[in-house]
């Protein structure tokens, strides 16, 4: 492929990625080509098509998620993307470089600087104790002794490990072994984290702890992640995009809520369904057109006037620029004498919600009074309100 020009932002590029374990790719490739199950290929052939025809693109900064069933092949793109395994074929991009055809030093040079690996079960050198085992990426990289402590202690300290370094790896529970392992990761200061179910050997509680560590994390030091999970809930915490694979494919890709809000099929649905909706509802998705927008400079009467014309139930006030000064309820207009009153009345009603943040806040602040909620963009731009109606329209969907 050519890397198309709107591609270039894009840190890495999945093209058109198949994966074929056994001795005779081509063979499972010809059978797919003449329209052969993934089954009848492993069973005339024994050759396991792993990934097929997976194309997708990361931002910068961007937590990527993928997830799936067991054998649904996420461990297998993962170790794609930094040639732990090669490719049967297709190409990966990062930063416009071709990963798939780096020769070896180039390959040792781009995994010691620019991705990283989280493994799914730790991965960790048992008998070295923590400090050893978090500089172990360093040491590849030829640092010196004293440097390597000095940045391996600052990722220990960052994972809440501080106090551990010499203690055996062996002798820590599953999430301190887990998070050694993140702080190895971190500590070589990739620009790409690829975390392949870090967190699935963990208990229940310890897991949902670490996940929201990692999302606070994430906020302070903003890498680029490719994040493997079969867990919805650790999806849509951590993911901005979320990729659905079944059976090497990826079968559905986009927020949290396209996925949860429009599943592509009954097994993308089922999947889902357990997530509560106000997770991943924000303001713009649940917010309807205001009964009546009203531009500030206007006087009081045409105000009324116009109200009542339209039966407004509530009125957005907008400044020339349509920027937003607040919503009342048409009672709390029918009750002004004055434009003095009025500024009043808006100063005090000061709540307004970004279009992109969640939609929680607003369901609690909507629960106990009946007054909409302008939502704005980041200039302040009236969108739309959220009404108590357009909460409970969307969640009974
Ligand atoms: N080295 C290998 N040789 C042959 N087949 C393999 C190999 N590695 C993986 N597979 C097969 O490829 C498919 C995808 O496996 P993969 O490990 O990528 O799945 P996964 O989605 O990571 O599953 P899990 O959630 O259990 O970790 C499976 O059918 C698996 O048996
Ligand atoms: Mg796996």
């Amino acid at each position: 492929m050519t890397v198309e020009p709107e591609q270039i932002s894009h840190q890495i590029v999945v093209d058109r990625l198949w994966k074929v374990f056994g001795n005779n790719p081509s063979s499972a490739l010809e059978a797919e080509n003449a329209g052969k199950s993934r089954a009848e290929i492993q069973s005339e052939f024994d050759q396991v098509v792993a990934l097929r025809d997976v194309s997708f693109h990361v931002e910068k900064g961007e937590t990527f998620v993928v997830m799936g069933l067991s054998g649904s092949g996420k461990s297998t793109l993962v170790r794609c993307l930094s040639r732990l395994i090669e490719t049967t074929s297709g190409h990966i991009y990062v930063d416009l470089e071709d990963v798939t055809s780096l020769d070896d030093k180039s390959l040792r040079e781009f995994r010691r600087s620019k991705v990283s690996m989280v493994f799914q079960n730790f991965g960790l050198l048992p008998h070295r104790n923590v400090m050893d085992n978090a500089c172990y990426g360093l040491e590849i990289k030829g640092l010196s002794r004293t440097e390597r402590y000095e940045r391996a202690q600052r990722m220990l300290d960052l994972v809440g490990l501080n106090g551990w370094e010499t203690s055996k790896v062996s002798q820590l529970s599953g999430g301190m072994q887990q998070r050694v392992g993140l702080a190895r990761a971190l500590a070589v200061e990739p620009e790409i984290l690829l975390l392949d179910e870090p967190f699935s050997g963990l208990d229940p509680l310890i897991r949902r702890q670490m996940r929201s560590e990692l999302a606070v994390l994430q906020k302070e030091i903003q890498k680029t992640m490719v994040f493997i999970t079969h867990d919805l809930d650790e999806a849509v915490t951590v993911g901005d995009r979320i990729a659905i694979m079944r059976d090497g494919e990826i079968i559905q890709m986009g927020t949290p809520e396209e996925i949860i809000l429009n599943p592509v099929d009954d097994f993308v649905a089922e999947f889902t369904e357990d997530v509560s909706k106000d997770r991943v509802l924000n303001a713009s998705s649940i917010s309807v057109t205001p009964d009546l927008i009203w531009s500030y400079s206007h006087d009081l009467n045409s105000l009324k006037n116009k109200m009542d014309e339209v039966k407004a139930g509530h009125i957005a006030f907008v400044n020339e620029s349509g920027a937003s000064l607040g919503v009342l309820t048409g009672s709390d207009v029918e009750h002004i004498a004055s434009m003095e009153e009025l500024d009043r009345m808006l100063g005090e009603s000061t709540d307004t919600m970004m279009y992109s943040s969640n939609v929680k806040p607003a369901i609690s602040k909507l629960a106990n009074s009946s007054t909409p909620i302008p939502v704005v963009d980041s200039d302040n731009n009236l969108l739309g309100v959220i009404t108590q109606a357009s909460i409970l329209n969307a969640l009974s969907e």
